[in-house]
Formats: C-alpha cells, structure tokens, sequence
C-alpha cells in the first residue's frame, strides 16, 4: 500500500506562530523512516507554498489573515486531491487547523469520484465550528468544520468543491466550546463525544460504533487529529492546549484500533507546533501515533483486515 506525505505549512489560522515548522519537525522526528518498516510505500511530495496575498476585508473586524489563509485553502483543494490520487492513504502533515477546510472537501471529492460517501473523524478539543461571523478570536483555524459542512457565511473562503454530510461527522476528546459553536452543535446534531463521554463509556465503545457506520456505508473515512486532542503533559507543542485531554494509551487505541478497521483513507496531522515543543517530545508522539494507525504492534493479534 501507499502512502503520500505533504506538508502544509500554513499557519496563518492560529493565534501564534509556529505551525510552519510543523512538517519540518514531522520529518525530522523520522515519520517517513518509520512508516516503510511497516510494508507502506512513502513518497514525500515535499511542502505545499503559497505566495503573498493582497489583504481581504470582511465585515468581522476581529478575523485575519482571511487572504492567505484563504489561498492555502484553495491550494489544498488541488494538492491535498492530487496526493490522494497519488496514493491510497495521503497523509497532510500540518499546520494549523485551518488546512482542514482545504484537505476534507478535497477527500469528499475523491469519494465521491469513487461514488463513496466521506466520513469524518474529528479528534480535537475544539469543534472548530466558527463561521466567519461567529469567531470572537477572529483565528481562522477555529472556522473549517462549519465551513467544509456547507453552513452558510463563509464568502471570503473558495467554494467549496464537495461537502461533508453533518450525519457522516463524528467528534472526540472535545472539551472547550464557544457559545456559537456550542448552539450550532444542538442546531446542526453533530455527534460529539465530549471528554465527558469519553470518562463515561472510554473511547471504544464510540469508536467502534462510528466505524461500523462507515463500514455499513462503504465509506472512506478522513481523520483529522488536532495535536490538542491530547491532554498537554504528553503533547505541549500547541498554541492552544487545554486541560483533560486523551492520554498516551486512549490515542494509542484509537489509532490501532483505526488500523484494524482498514477504513482510513487519509489523515490529518495539525497544529504541531515545534517552537513549544520540548526536546522533540509532541513530534516523536505524533510519529508513533501514526505508526500504530499504519500498523505498528506489539504484538500481532487477529484484525479485520490484513492492514
Ligand atoms: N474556539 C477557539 C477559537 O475560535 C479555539 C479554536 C482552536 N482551534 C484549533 N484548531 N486549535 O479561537
Ligand atoms: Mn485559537
Ligand atoms: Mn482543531
Ligand atoms: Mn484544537
């Protein structure tokens, strides 16, 4: 099987800088060494750029970067389908979250091209359900879900070229929400397995449920995994951490228990941010998180598919 690496450095969409050095960092923590010794085959199709913009206005005083991170989205369209006709699982190594808006409806599209449905997994603290109108912060990273679901006020954003059906959209680890977002959730009936859920029935139990709707669907499956999904002692190179988050061992299932489903078909790897990281500790986590969603085990065990 192949696997697709780009790079995304955008980082126009957080509140701080450094996102940029995200791929970097990705690399040099070893993520295209690691994932051959698993049987994949990887080719590197080096970083993604986008040249400078003539500033946008909008009528939400608070947003900005609207342009550029407005051109990165649209370069992803091209680029983030490009590398999933390049390969059978692209993975975009971010960045900040905005790059979902450019990397998902890219993905629906190639599903659609397979006349497959796409299916999301979110694993995130944020819902990242702002509209252009509704963020306080203005950060655009705090936008992509609302946008890539088709919900309305995003002029200012490139059409979106395939949009994600709101029932095919599963969330986890959320646990900071905005009021805007927080009524948009009920609205909309996004599922949303908040840290309290997780507390309550441990990240399996939903997992599995949502994988077997895709399974059910014959669909692809995206995830995009926001390094602030994981609580801050294990991963503190992120602008915007908060408190609770996954440990080591409830990630490490969840990406082996992805890899058992055989249904990922691409992957986000967003809002690493080395300038906060200590020592190279968040980037090698991230390694070994996507190695075990690539098949890495300790032991080898009876799956559903030969991954
Ligand atoms: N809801 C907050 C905001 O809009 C935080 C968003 C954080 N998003 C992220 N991708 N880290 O500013
Ligand atoms: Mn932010
Ligand atoms: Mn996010
Ligand atoms: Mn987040």
């Amino acid at each position: 099987r192949t696997c697709a690496l780009l790079g995304v450095p955008i980082e126009t969409g957080a509140s701080q800088r450094g996102c940029v050095m995200g791929p970097a960092s990705l690399r040099t923590a070893g993520l295209a060494e690691d994932l051959p010794t698993l049987g994949w085959q990887v080719t590197d199709l080096g970083d993604l750029t986008v040249g400078p913009q003539a500033p946008k206005a909008h009528r939400n005083p608070a947003l900005h970067h609207l342009a550029e991170t407005s051109a990165w989205i649209a370069a992803l369209h091209r680029a983030a389908y490009d590398a999933g006709k390049a390969s059978a699982v692209p993975v975009f190594m971010g960045g900040d979250h905005a790059m979902a808006a450019g990397t998902v409806p890219a993905m629906a599209r190639r599903a659609a091209e397979a006349g497959r449905p796409l299916f999301l997994l979110w694993l995130d603290a944020h819902p990242d359900l702002h509209t252009l109108d509704s963020t306080e912060s203005g950060n655009l990273h705090g936008t992509p879900v609302a946008y890539f679901t088709g919900q309305p006020g995003f002029d200012g954003f490139p059409a979106l070229p395939q949009k994600v059906a709101l029932e095919n959209v599963c969330m986890m680890g959320i646990r900071s929400v905005d009021a805007a977002e927080k009524s948009r959730i009920r609205e909309l009936g996004i599922t949303v397995k908040d840290m309290r859920a997780i507390d309550e029935t441990g990240v399996l139990a939903p997992l599995r449920a949502f994988l077997e709707k895709v399974e059910r669907n014959k669909g692809m499956l995206h995830v995009s995994f926001d390094v602030d999904f994981l609580d801050p002692s294990i991963a503190p190179a992120v602008g915007t951490t908060v408190p609770g988050g996954a440990t080591f061992r409830e990630a490490h299932l969840i990406m082996e228990t992805l890899c058992d489903s055989g249904l990922v078909s691409s992957l986000d790897l967003v809002e690493l941010n080395p300038f906060l990281d200590e020592r190279g500790k968040t980037a090698k986590l991230l390694c070994d998180l996507t190695a075990s969603l690539f098949g890495r085990r300790v032991l080898d065990r009876m799956t559903r598919s030969a991954y």
